[in-house]
Parts: C-alpha cells; sequence; structure tokens
C-alpha cells in the first residue's frame, strides 16, 4: 500500500482569488500548495484591460504572505469591446496568459460577458493567431433551458459552432460537469477541459437531500451521478485532455446561506487531500501528477514546475471548516468523508 507520494508542484488552472480582504485570506490558501494559477478575472468591476491586469497582478503579488512562491497567470475578461491590439500586447509581453469567455448572465459577475459572438471574432482571431487559449465558461443563459441541460445544449449550440467558425482557437472547456462535456473535449484538437475537486466528489443528491446544503451549490451546478462518474474517469485517465482547475470560488457565509445564496465551492484548503483520496479510491495514485502538475502546463505551453511536494497517508486529518476573511467567515468544502492524505 502507498503511504508516500512525491509528485511535480501543482498549479490550479481555474482560481478566485477575488480582491481586498477577501484575497487577503484566500490566497496563502492555495499558495501553500501550488505554484501557479489561473486567475478569473470576474472581479467587480472586471478585469478587462492589460492595464487592470496589471494592476490586479500587482494586488495579487502585495497580497502573497512573507517568502510564499506563487505566481499568478493573469486572464482578460472578454467583453464585446476587448481591444484585439490591447490583448496582443498584453499576450506578448507575458502579462496574460489566457482570456475568459462567459456567456453574458452565466454566473457570479458576468452580466458584462459577451452576448453577439460575431462581435468579439476579431479578438478571436487573434488569440488563435497567438496560440492564447479562450477560457470557456460553458454554459447557456436561455431561461426555458433547464439549468441541469445548459451545458450539454451550450456545447452544441455555441461552442461547437464557435470553434469551427475559427479554425487555431484553442479552448479550455472549464469546470466541465457532464458526460457529454468529457466527450466533446476528449474527441476535440486545441481543446482541453479542466475539472473541479468539488465535480469529482458531489452530485446533485448532495445538494438537495435532506435539505439544501447551500455550500454545495456552484454553477455549472454539479450533475446526476453518471456524469460524476464519467469526470472521475476523465481525471482519473492520465489523458492530457483533462487537467485540474479548481475553481475554488470564496463567498462569505453570510452570502451561501442566504434566500438567494452565490455559486461557488472553496476548496483551495483541502483540494490536494481530496484529490488524492479520490485518485487513491479509483486505483489511480500514479496518475495523480499528470492531472495536477503536466497536462496543464503542456496545454497552456508552460514549463512544468521543477520541484516537488510528497503526499502521505496517516491518520484522518482535520482542516478547518472555516477560515476567516475581514469580510467575514468562508466555509471549507467538506467531502463528506474523512481525509487522511495531507501535504508534508
Ligand atoms: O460556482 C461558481 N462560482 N461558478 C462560477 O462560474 C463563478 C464562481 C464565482 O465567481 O463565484
Ligand atoms: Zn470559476
Amino acid at each position: 500500500m502507498t503511504h508516500s507520494l512525491a509528485i511535480l508542484r501543482p498549479d490550479d488552472w481555474h482560481l478566485h482569488l477575488r480582491d481586498g480582504a477577501m484575497l487577503n485570506a484566500v490566497l496563502p490558501e492555495t499558495a501553500r500548495h501550488f505554484a501557479r494559477a489561473i486567475i478569473m478575472p470576474n472581479l467587480i468591476p472586471p478585469v478587462v484591460t492589460a492595464a487592470d491586469a496589471a494592476a490586479y497582478r500587482d494586488r495579487i503579488m502585495a497580497a502573497l504572505p512573507e517568502g510564499a512562491a506563487f505566481e499568478p497567470l493573469m486572464t482578460l475578461y472578454l467583453t464585446e469591446q476587448t481591444d484585439p491590439a490591447d490583448l496582443r500586447a498584453a499576450v506578448e509581453s507575458g502579462l496574460v496568459k489566457a482570456v475568459k469567455l462567459y456567456p453574458a448572465g452565466a454566473t457570479t459577475n458576468s452580466h458584462g460577458g459577451v452576448r453577439d459572438f460575431d462581435r468579439v471574432r476579431g479578438v478571436l482571431e487573434t488569440m488563435a493567431d497567438l496560440g492564447t487559449p479562450l477560457c470557456i465558461h460553458g454554459e447557456v443563459t436561455t431561461p426555458e433551458v433547464d439549468i441541469f441541460d445548459r451545458e450539454a445544449v451550450f456545447i452544441d449550440t455555441v461552442l461547437d459552432p464557435l470553434r469551427r467558425a475559427t479554425p487555431g482557437l484553442r479552448v479550455v472547456m472549464e469546470h466541465i460537469t457532464t458526460a457529454q462535456g468529457v466527450a466533446y473535449a476528449r474527441a476535440g484538437t486545441d481543446l482541453a477541459a479542466t475539472i473541479t475537486t468539488h465535480h469529482l466528489v458531489i452530485n446533485r443528491n448532495h445538494i438537495l437531500v435532506g435539505g439544501i446544503k447551500p455550500h454545495y451549490y456552484c454553477l455549472p451546478v454539479a450533475k446526476r451521478e453518471e456524469h460524476r462518474l464519467a469526470l472521475r474517469e476523465a481525471a482519473t485517465s492520465g489523458e492530457a485532455t483533462f487537467f485540474l482547475g479548481t475553481d475554488s470560488a470564496p463567498h462569505t457565509d453570510a452570502l451561501k446561506e442566504h434566500a438567494c445564496g452565490c455559486a461557488g465551492c472553496f476548496t483551495a484548503t483541502n483540494t490536494m487531500s481530496i484529490l488524492a483520496h479520490v485518485f487513491e479510491e479509483d486505483g489511480a495514485l500514479d496518475r495523480l501528477e499528470a492531472f495536477t502538475s503536466l497536462n496543464g502546463p503542456a496545454f497552456y505551453r508552460l514549463p512544468t514546475n521543477t520541484d516537488r511536494i510528497t503526499l502521505v497517508k496517516g491518520d484522518a486529518v482535520t482542516y478547518p471548516s472555516k477560515i476567516d476573511t475581514g469580510d467575514g467567515t468562508v466555509t471549507v468544502f467538506d467531502p463528506g468523508f474523512p481525509l487522511h492524505w495531507t501535504v508534508k
């Protein structure tokens, strides 16, 4: 039986750090284990220009604990006003590593997102030229479409036409939650998919059975068990298409435990423990490193990290159930089973 596992230091290819007091509180949770993270730009107001990204990067660096080595990989929030020349300069200077597409209204702070894809054609062509990944929140926002079908409908009605219209555009399907997402990602070229920690653990029953559990509510919402199993199979396959993007998304308890609760699971604190458990359960510990440390940099055309972390299995470990922030407490994701793996 394996009790210790050294892997190249992981990266998180989809992370929400927020700003101000929340940033100060959550950044150390990620920087403890992860070398780099793709930083989501859905602040209020969003990070839309190179200047916004540079300023946000400075705020993140200023919030890093003394001695922490962590590199934020900045993204721009795509709007119908995004200037292809500003984007090109931001990518060529190394500041910006990806662009995020939120269909308008799909999730937290997405109202400034894209409504008419014809209006972002110039930006997408610039990105195809530069090889810059487009990270897509893949859900339709059409009111008539059932929330549990929004990812699958997006793939057929938006993603596939968009990719066909822009040959060479490199796309990351963010936080996939369905078997359809797995199948589509697997079949494509210039295409990858991130998978969150929580979607490997929960299905929709966890949110709704025995009383509503707001801390399990996120977007895309967790689906049926068969979809969770498809995600598990994909994540643990070792295939280059799939890599970790935690989508760790802190909201204060006051905003989660609310009549209209915010979407997001905060997993930065215990992600590596949970993933080691999941991969061990599926007999795939030898493929954990591919998922957390190799496949992401390969797709983003960045070097892998060179140092290693060591995961150790022992007595059950406990994590704080909440972390304090200057804005209020944030609940740490509860996987619902005891954790035995820790990062040494
Ligand atoms: O659950 C989510 N939370 N999904 C998203 O797409 C956004 C995120 C957030 O920013 O809170
Ligand atoms: Zn997100």
